[in-house]
């Protein structure tokens, strides 16, 4: 190959990716690429021009420009795919730089609260327990009169109980325990009654590590012919079985809510310590009678537990009050 011709092959190649690295939209490396590389392009025709050449330099200058015809064009695919890979990254002309990585949606989770109640409702549902949810702005008859709790009764004192309306005659309160639930239930069927009802309580409270002034409850009761106190533990093991497992201990103790007799608190073991996590018992004949059921014919129990009370035994949670705090950090490790 001659001189002159190797040097204009090289003098063209700096030319041509010079212009080549000015070109920056679409449409310019589009036109290099016409210029350069097209049929009527610079390479094209100087191909065409070595048939003009001596033969004995024909072959030489063929293969060199060959190559570089294959150079330039790898050197436009890369200009190509910068350009459009920068094109992506401007795409829109707002500012947003989408090629940044996106962000995460918050997605939310069930409330441990929520959690720990429907575990439970579950557990009763399998026994044949029928989930039921009543008002939590509930009558004073209902929440109290109809569960023997007489007017003088301490629970009704305004200590305990957030009024909503003391002046009329039907008074309203925010409900201080789901038993008013047991009420509403009867008044609406004949047994057998099977029916666990959660919801929100109220109670007028100084609030600590055990106690809120709001909280959930899972009311429970079942009534029968013939239902007996060994009916009420043996649903209460099965529950403590398949909530804390079978190794747990619980117990029974007398206790005394108006509704019930007899009543009991049960508590569970922990690390050698009894915590009381439910309050139980036969439901009472008065509140049979009120409801219009033959008390010498049927009988039943009844029992209200607290899920944040389970839940802390469950979760080792050192104080009630995190579950109404809204704190994230307490709520996203469930
Ligand atoms: N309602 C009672 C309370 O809030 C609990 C309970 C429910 C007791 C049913 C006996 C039967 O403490």
């Amino acid at each position: 190959m001659s001189e002159s011709a190797s040097a204009s092959t090289q003098e063209l190649e700096r030319a041509a990716l010079d212009s080549l690295a000015a070109a920056e939209s679409e449409s310019e490396l589009e036109e290099w690429r016409i210029e350069y590389l097209g049929r009527r392009g610079v390479l094209s025709s100087r191909l065409r021009s070595v048939g003009a050449l001596p033969v004995e330099e024909r072959r030489e200058a063929g293969a060199s420009l060959n190559r570089l015809k294959n150079r330039l064009s790898n050197a436009f695919d890369e200009a190509a795919e910068r350009a459009s890979g920068s094109a992506d990254r401007r795409s829109t002309d707002d500012g947003i730089d989408i090629t940044l990585p996106g962000r995460r949606p918050n997605l939310g989770g069930l409330h441990p609260s929520e959690m720990m109640m429907r575990e439970i409702l579950e557990v009763f549902n399998d026994m044949g327990f029928q989930t039921v949810e009543g008002p939590i702005v509930e009558l004073e008859k209902y929440n109290f009169d109809m569960l023997n709790v007489p007017p003088d009764h301490p629970a009704r004192d305004l200590q305990d109980t957030l009024w909503i309306d003391r002046e009329s005659k039907d008074r309203v309160l925010l409900r201080t325990q789901t038993s008013p639930m047991q009420v509403r239930t009867m008044e609406k069927q004949r047994p057998p009654v099977r029916i666990v009802s959660p919801g929100l309580c109220f109670r007028h409270e100084a609030t600590d590590a055990t106690h809120e002034w709001q909280f959930h409850q899972i009311e429970g009761l079942a009534v029968d012919e013939g239902v007996t106190m060994s009916d009420l533990k043996g649903t209460l093991y099965e529950f403590a079985r398949r909530i804390f497992g079978t190794q747990r201990k619980i117990r029974f103790r007398c206790d005394y809510f108006p509704f019930v007799e007899p009543g009991v608190d049960v508590s569970v073991d922990w690390d050698g310590r009894w915590v009381e996590i439910m309050g139980a018992g036969m439901v009472h004949p008065k509140v049979l009678e009120g409801v219009g059921y033959d008390s010498s014919k049927y009988t039943g129990f009844a029992f209200g537990m607290g899920p944040e009370r389970i839940a802390m035994l469950r979760y080792n949670i050192e104080d009630i009050r995190h579950f109404f705090s809204n704190d994230l950090r307490f709520l996203s490790q469930f």
